[in-house]
């Protein structure tokens, strides 16, 4: 559909990864492909009928999701996404052309804001599997989780993308006060599951042996470092690419760590 390229192949705060942009774009960065598996997981123990994602960029999570959904009797994805990110309107057209492709007839992506046109992308629906990886910051996240949670029973499941971005954790200690407890996942960038319904909690317990209940938040100083490293390792690729391509050999060898 589109030229991709990789990043933090091996996983940015764990091992996994690897992730992928549209070549030539620094950001959205999607999932990665260790994340997509704990999605596979989830969806083939849960089942869910019903997943609103926030944040869909060009289409590598959702199209994920929707494609297991639909082996396990699921009925709709809805994503929302305001296109502000990198080329946010050349990712949609991916994101439309890759479900298009894939023959996802439950997936329907929305352009929209969180949350000011969530109730309306929420078409009324109840979710049982609920995707928050929109604007990591402060207090978009907690905006987000607001904005859907009128759309989701106890048993729906949340998961948080980017445990390491500095609005997860508000968004976390509001969410345990609506009576949700949540697991960290070490993932490439970390993941966070939260549920209300016990029994539901004490699954997902059991099926993510190494994750860790209410994990300490990282300091706040490491998000600022890995975005600048990031934002170094790409100017580096991009002067390598674009200037020096006799260094070709170089940019490889450093790709990879
Ligand atoms: C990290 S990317 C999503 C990646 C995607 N989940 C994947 O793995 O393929 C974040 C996306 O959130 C979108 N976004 C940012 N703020 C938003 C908001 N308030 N409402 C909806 N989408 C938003 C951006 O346009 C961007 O495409």
């Amino acid at each position: 559909m589109a030229e991709t390229s990789l990043v933090w192949h091996r996983g940015l705060l764990n091992s996994g990864g690897p992730h992928r942009v549209l070549k030539g774009s620094l950001y959205p960065i999607s999932i990665g492909e260790d994340e997509c598996a704990v999605f596979g997981k989830l969806i083939e123990q849960f089942r869910p009928e019903n997943t609103f994602i926030i944040g869909n960029a060009f289409g590598f999570s959702s199209c994920y999701i929707a494609d297991a959904m639909r082996q396990y009797g699921g009925q709709s994805v809805i994503t929302l996404d305001s296109e502000v990110e990198g080329r946010g309107q050349d990712c949609a057209a991916v994101a439309r052309r890759l479900a298009n492709v894939m023959e996802l007839s439950l997936l329907k992506n929305k352009k929209g804001s969180s949350p000011n046109d969530t109730a309306w992308a929420a078409e009324g629906k109840n979710f049982d599997l609920v995707f928050i990886d929109g604007d990591h910051s402060d207090p978009q996240v907690t905006r987000d989780f607001e904005g859907i949670l009128p759309f989701a029973d106890s048993q729906a499941i949340f998961v948080w993308h980017d445990f390491w971005l500095s609005g997860i954790n508000p968004c976390l200690k509001l969410a345990a006060s609506h009576g949700f407890r949540w697991l960290w996942l070490p993932t490439s960038c970390e993941m966070v599951l939260g549920v209300r319904d016990a029994r539901v909690f004490a699954e997902l317990q059991t099926m993510f042996p190494n994750s860790v209940e209410n994990q300490h938040p990282h300091s706040p100083l490491l998000a600022p470092t890995l975005i600048a490293k990031e934002f170094v390792r790409q100017a580096w690729d991009t002067a390598i690419t674009r200037y020096l391509p006799a260094f070709q050999p170089i940019r490889r060898s450093r790709s990879d760590r």
